[in-house]
């Protein structure tokens, strides 16, 4: 199908590290660092043997190297010597030796834990012997792995409404885009990601598991859903909503087979699982990494016989972020992202109650302000708003395993800066600042040493963990690390970048 030769390829890293230090002396303005005190709340609240870290990922196509004046980077090492993606051109030693080094760097610093996450949405033969590499490689040191970073991401920006590349959508939507199909394309991408999470996860248990002892998961987004009021038909329009974003992957995963709402609504257009790919994709992961950001209201939408089918009309429901004119919780620099902190517990609940209380990861979290250079750089650093997000939503996540729900991890979104477009803003969303226009020079925000305090729950002095630097060897710099957002790297258009509109 002409869709699939727009697929990306993608291999990034997960890297985790963890620290801690003194108490936060921010200038916190309104808020006062004793709303946050992390003498109540610390990471002795939380289980013996729970992760704490933060998430950055690194991604890198095919080719390219020196467009919009990027330096060749290791990845196009590593990738290039894959013709059209493939491994069968051979294995690149160099890209090999790199991930090589910086995993056995981290495990020296202590860092124990790595996911390596394939992000990979070609053809599944290249999917699968690409992840093998990976397994071989690195699977003695990597003890868990996750196969696709948020599918939903990529089927509904890439082929519902055409804000991510392959820019993908039906043109009646006057959605600009050249071409598509809104009401088929985006189910038969889910379908094909469903499948070759599953076939890859197979290969890693059949092969791979019982002698180097790893588990592999993959990681879905969702919002929280609220309806927009407690009618009846709001509140079913509330469970079509989790069902169109998290059951479209986690009922296939939990229980072999689509939501039965999306059956119903989707119908014939909705692909179908074989009996053998049914029980191939059911149970097809040791762990679910969930990503959480934000929540929406969920309000029924009448169906209309003049409408055409596509994925943004199927569901029958109308998201929104305000209720007569007040939004769900404050908004964060992208216009998608408002705070609400007691949807993490909720969506948490849900899943636990819904999908058999799945073994979890959070493995993204976060908010982003603006850029503003004008800004004195201590004011840049003085991010009240994204302690106050951790704060809250640690402290919902804190409930939610007292409320039985069987959460292992928790990774903040994310550990620098990192160039995310937004509707012509720059966004930032780490907790250590990037100076761009200084040589990349890194510097704690204040949530960072929060953060720092947080995890120091006995007052030790951890700071030869601490591991920022490592980062250094990545290709951060430029707009090709973004993730979730914003920009999309489009291979067949040699990077190519698309402005993204996050909400949908
Ligand atoms: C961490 O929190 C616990 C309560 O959960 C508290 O007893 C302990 O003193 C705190 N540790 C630090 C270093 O503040
Ligand atoms: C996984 O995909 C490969 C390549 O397409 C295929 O040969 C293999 O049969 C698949 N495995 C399963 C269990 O479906
Ligand atoms: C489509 O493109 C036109 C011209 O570039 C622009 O004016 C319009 O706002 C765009 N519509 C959407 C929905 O992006
Ligand atoms: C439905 O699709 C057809 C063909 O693409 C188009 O002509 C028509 O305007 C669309 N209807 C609506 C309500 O958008
Ligand atoms: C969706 O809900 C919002 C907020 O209630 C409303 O402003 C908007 O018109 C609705 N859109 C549709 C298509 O019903
Ligand atoms: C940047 O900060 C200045 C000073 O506080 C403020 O006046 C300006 O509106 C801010 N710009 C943006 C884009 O937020
Ligand atoms: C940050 O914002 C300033 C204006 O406030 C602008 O001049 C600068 O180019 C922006 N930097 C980035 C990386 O967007």
């Amino acid at each position: 199908m002409a869709f699939r030769a727009h697929d990306l390829m993608m291999l990034s890293c997960i890297l985790v590290l963890v620290s801690s230090a003194s108490h936060c002396k921010a200038d916190c303005g309104a808020f006062k660092p004793g709303d946050y005190d992390t003498a109540s709340l610390n990471r002795s609240s939380f289980p013996a043997g729970f992760l704490f870290g933060t998430a950055s990922s690194a991604y890198q196509c095919e080719g390219a190297a020196n467009e919009d004046g990027r330096g060749p980077s290791i990845w196009d090492h590593f990738t290039h010597k894959y013709p059209e993606g493939k491994v069968k051109g051979g294995i690149n030693k160099e890209g090999v030796q790199y991930y090589n080094n910086l995993i056995n760097e981290l495990l020296a610093h202590g860092l124990g834990f790595l996911l390596i996450l394939i992000y990979l949405c070609v053809y599944i033969d290249d999917f699968r012997d690409y992840a093998e590499v990976c397994f071989k490689e690195f699977g003695d040191r990597v003890k868990h792995w996750i196969t696709l970073n948020e599918p939903w991401t990529y089927s509904v920006g890439g082929y519902a409404n055409g804000q991510l590349a392959p820019g993908r959508c039906s043109d009646w939507q006057m959605l600009n885009c050249t071409s598509g199909d809104s009401g088929t394309e985006p189910y038969i991408v889910g379908h094909n990601q469903l499948l070759a999470h599953a076939n890859v996860s197979k290969l890693y248990k059949d092969k791979y598991q019982a002698s180097q002892k790893g588990v592999i998961g993959i990681t879905l987004v969702s919002h929280w859903m609220v309806p927009y009021s407690d009618e009846k038909h709001n509140q079913n329009a509330r469970r079509r909503a989790l069902d169109w974003m998290l059951g479209w992957f986690l009922d296939p995963i939990t229980y072999g087979n689509y939501p039965h709402s999306m059956r119903l609504l989707v119908g014939k257009r909705l692909p179908k699982f074989t009996k053998e790919q049914s029980l191939l994709v059911k149970g097809s992961f040791d762990f679910l990494g969930l990503n959480y950001y934000t929540s929406n209201y969920a309000k029924y939408m009448p169906y209309s016989n003049a409408l055409n089918s596509s994925y943004l009309t199927d569901a029958r429901t109308n998201l929104s972020t305000e209720r007569n004119g007040i939004p769900i919780g404050p908004r964060a620099a992208s216009r998608w992202l408002f705070v609400y902190p007691s949807g993490l517990h909720s969506l948490l609940m849900y899943v636990k109650t819904k999908y058999q209380n799945p073994l979890i990861y959070i493995t993204e979290n976060g908010i982003d302000e603006f850029n503003n250079s004008t800004l004195p750089l201590e004011h840049q650093l003085a991010d009240c708003m994204r302690i106050n997000y951790y704060y809250r939503h640690l402290l919902y996540l804190y409930k939610a395993i007292k409320d039985g729900v069987n959460v292992r991890g928790y990774f903040a979104w994310s550990l620098l800066d990192n160039f995310e477009w937004s509707w012509g803003y720059t966004v930032r969303f780490g907790i250590n600042y990037v100076d761009y226009k200084n040589g990349l020079k890194r510097y704690p925000k204040q949530s960072a040493i929060w953060f720092k305090s947080f995890l120091n729950e006995d007052g030790v002095n951890m700071e030869g963990y601490f591991a920022w630097s490592f980062l250094d060897n990545f290709e951060w710099e430029d707009g090709y690390t973004v993730h979730f957002g914003i920009n999309y790297m489009d291979c067949d258009n040699r990077l190519k970048r698309y402005p993204k509109h996050s909400s949908i």
